[in-house]
């Protein structure tokens, strides 16, 4: 069977295309700032290095051994009962409902793109207001931009890995990065720099908690995108040739350099105005637009820097999130590539306009269940409970039930003997504890 397949450089930059989101320049900076900064951060370091670049290796292996959708990866690696292990692959649809509501989030960015070339809120107090009218009241607004992006991902999907994934990526991923590069040159010369730099790097336990661990954890798996049957998708169409290990450690690193960069830039930013790191979600849509006001007209500049930037990071992610639905409708139901795509993007469009609507007040009634709106009930379901089960399959599947000699003749060579016990020791008991000591703090 011919195949579209991603070139060496096109996996890497698809993969941390997906990494790189939302979570790395709209959550971590806000959650490093809750958290206290330093030692917040350097647990955020060891869960990615060590749990989250673990399962993320094993991810891209069964990907690339199984050359196929998650369900039948899942199901042919087993050495036996592999009609159950199937029902692991299932963890696509965690990416599936993903993208019924992120592209929502993204189309609050293009607003954003739209106020910075137009008119930003001059204070805080205006700008909250501007962020809860839009969230609350502007569905004509929110509905036009969510189109605009799910039709973007439809096609870019609808094209194929190498026309569509590996081109879209190609083209925007280096694009974010000159983009962070202008940016951080840019606040090399704020007065907040330095600040911002301690604030990051200098270990300050003062808000740090037991909680903080946790979220750290919890951030890890999100922002590397494990998990969901995403890694394990685009290795899928990895060459046979392909170094995964090595790969994994570029991605993982690019991801991690990226949350860094934008929390120095955001940071800087922030105590060059005097403000207080600790604003929670709020800080990108609402904190960070009165302050380039403040900027003056350069101030606009930044920001559609900033928000250009937050686009490229999150239309990569959200593109991702189609690709193991697609796969696994086009090997197992025989459907085509172009139809899986639209369908399943159609559908997930109609999906998401309960969660778009359960924001708007004059609707929101009926979409509230238990206290949550429908949003939060899906972000919550997917991020806190199918995304750590996810990653626990794939630590439980690759450290005890696939065949071993399949996995070193893979990896050994590439990793060597320490660097592969270690890495199984991991897989096998530290992140089966870790996950589940996340789930139960998040569920309970
Ligand atoms: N890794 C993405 C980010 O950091 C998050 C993501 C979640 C991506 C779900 C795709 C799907 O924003």
């Amino acid at each position: 069977m011919l195949k579209s397949r991603f070139t060496r450089i096109g996996f890497i930059l698809a993969a941390s295309g997906s990494a790189v989101g939302l979570g790395n320049i709209w959550k971590f900076p806000y959650i490093t700032g809750e958290n206290g900064g330093g030692a917040f951060v350097l647990v955020y370091l060891l869960s990615v290095f060590f749990i989250g670049m673990s399962v993320f290796i094993a991810e891209s292996l069964i990907g690339k051994k199984a050359n196929s959708d998650s369900v039948t990866a899942f199901e042919t690696l087993s050495l036996k009962n592999g009609h159950r292990w199937k029902f692991t692959g299932l963890s696509f649809i965690t990416s599936l409902l993903i993208l019924s509501y992120y592209p929502i989030v993204l189309g609050w960015v293009i607003h954003y793109i739209y106020l910075s070339l137009t008119t930003l809120p001059s204070t805080v107090q205006e700008a909250e207001g501007v962020f809860l009218t839009l969230l609350k009241k502007d569905y004509t607004s929110q509905v036009l931009y969510f189109t605009v992006a799910m039709i973007v991902v439809g096609y870019t999907i609808a094209q194929g890995v190498k026309s569509g994934i590996e081109k879209f990526n190609k083209f925007l991923m280096p694009s974010l990065i000159l983009l962070l590069i202008g940016m951080l040159v840019y606040s090399f010369s704020l007065d907040g720099f330095s600040q911002a730099f301690t604030f990051l790097f200098l270990p300050n336990f003062e808000k740090f908690s037991g909680e903080s661990v946790i979220i750290a954890l919890g951030h890890a798996f999100l922002t590397l995108s494990i998990g969901m049957a995403i890694i394990l998708t685009y290795s899928s169409s990895l060459k046979e040739d392909s170094n995964i290990f090595q790969s994994s450690v570029i991605v993982v690193i690019m991801d991690t350099l990226i949350a860094l960069v934008a929390g120095l830039i955001v940071f800087s930013i922030l105590f060059t105005s005097g403000a207080q790191p600790s604003q929670g979600p709020g800080l990108v849509f609402i904190t960070l637009p009165a302050i380039f006001y403040e900027f003056g007209s350069f101030g606009n500049v930044i920001a559609i820097l900033f928000f250009v930037s937050l686009l490229f990071a999150g239309l990569t992610s959200s593109i991702s999130v189609l690709e193991p639905t697609v796969k696994f409708l086009e090997h197992r139901w025989k459907v085509t590539r172009a139809k899986a795509s639209y369908y399943t993007v159609f559908a997930m469009y109609l999906f998401g306009m309960l969660s778009l609507f359960s924001n708007i007040t004059e609707f929101n009634e009926m979409l509230i269940f238990w206290d949550k709106k429908f949003f939060d009930w899906l972000d919550f379901i997917t991020s806190s409970i199918m995304l750590p089960l996810g990653g626990l399959g794939v630590a439980i599947f690759v450290g005890y039930i696939m065949d071993k000699d399949v996995i070193k003749a893979e990896l050994l060579p590439h990793m060597g003997v320490k660097l592969y016990n270690l890495w199984m020791f991991t897989l096998r008991y530290v992140v089966p504890v870790s996950i589940l000591a996340v789930m139960f703090y998040e569920v309970g």
